[in-house]
């Protein structure tokens, strides 16, 4: 029997077992993924030895991706752009990190606005700069659009990312988080990285009355499902990109590589971690 798992600390709630659970069932596979709580002393020993445990690979959340890309003896390009890792599996007896977190996001963003809306979109705004930030500007970053402005609380941090992700500043310019409230009216596409919204932080604080009313705004944050930001944009008329598909969509690679069979993101599977997010809100 395959066994993959995810690992984290904490992992209670994490809905990544109920998500692997629905695919293993509905395609008739003899397999289990496993909840793992590691803390990040032991982590690096985890990474050397779950094969060993019985472990095809699994997923890496908060707080280990970092130390998962460190960890690892290859990695995707990807993961080495991200400098990040959230999918493990075994190869020739090496440990290989892959980032799903990218695909994840860019192909919940297609199913909800429709393929080729970057064709609409001339300036895409970031707002955050951490691990999610680097994903989501990454994924963006595959598509034509010609500016890409990243703010952050922290100014610098937002500007390492810009360095990092395209030294030359092509597309990507950082953005002092002051000056948000004005770059709404020039953009076409707003996305939220931060923690805020999240169930227990404060709502982000965005003025979108200036929006263009073509303008999606969309939100990797998934408790709530309606975020505050979500709940304006929808107010407003704007069209709304929630967190939970980019959660389901970067699942699916890590299911392929362990379980052998390309698992798909179906209404129904979306309706099942919909409900248990909302009992327990
Ligand atoms: P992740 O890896 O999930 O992106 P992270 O690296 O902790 O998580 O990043 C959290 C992001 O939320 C950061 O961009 C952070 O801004 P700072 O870099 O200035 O810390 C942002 N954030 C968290 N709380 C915030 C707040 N109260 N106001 C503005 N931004 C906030």
């Amino acid at each position: 029997m395959t066994k993959a798992f995810v690992v984290g600390h904490p992992i209670r709630h994490s809905r990544s077992p109920m998500i692997h659970g629905h695919w293993l069932a509905g395609h008739g596979l003899e397999g289990a993924y496993e909840k793992l709580d590691v803390a990040p002393a032991d982590f690096p020993t985890f990474v050397r030895s779950f094969a060993a445990q019985g472990y095809a690979g699994g997923n890496v959340t908060i707080p280990h991706k970092e130390a998962a890309y460190l960890a690892v003896d290859r990695r995707t390009p990807r993961a080495e752009k991200m400098k990040a890792v959230n999918t493990l599996w075994v190869e020739d007896g090496l440990v290989w990190g892959d980032n799903t977190d990218v695909l994840g996001f860019m192909a919940h963003l297609d199913d909800t606005l429709g393929i080729g809306w970057e064709q609409a979109v001339d300036t895409a705004l970031v707002l955050g700069a951490g691990g999610a930030a680097r994903a989501v500007v990454a994924g963006l970053q595959d598509r034509p659009i010609r500016r890409i402005l990243v703010a952050n609380r922290t100014l610098t941090k937002a500007e390492e990312l810009v360095r990092d992700l395209d030294p030359e500043g092509a597309v990507l310019a950082a953005l002092p988080w002051e000056e948000v409230g004005g770059a709404v009216a020039a953009t076409d596409l707003i996305v939220n990285t931060t923690s805020l919204g999240m169930a227990g932080q404060p709502p982000l604080a965005l003025d979108l009355s200036a929006a263009r009313p073509t303008a999606a705004v969309a939100d990797i944050v998934y408790v709530p499902l309606e975020t505050p930001l979500l709940a304006a944009a929808t107010a407003r008329g704007l069209r709304t990109v929630d967190g939970l598909g980019m959660l389901l969509h970067q699942a699916a690679p890590g299911f392929a590589r362990w379980f052998g069979v390309t698992p798909q993101v179906t209404a129904e599977l979306r309706a099942l971690v919909e409900a248990d997010l909302r009992s327990k809100a």
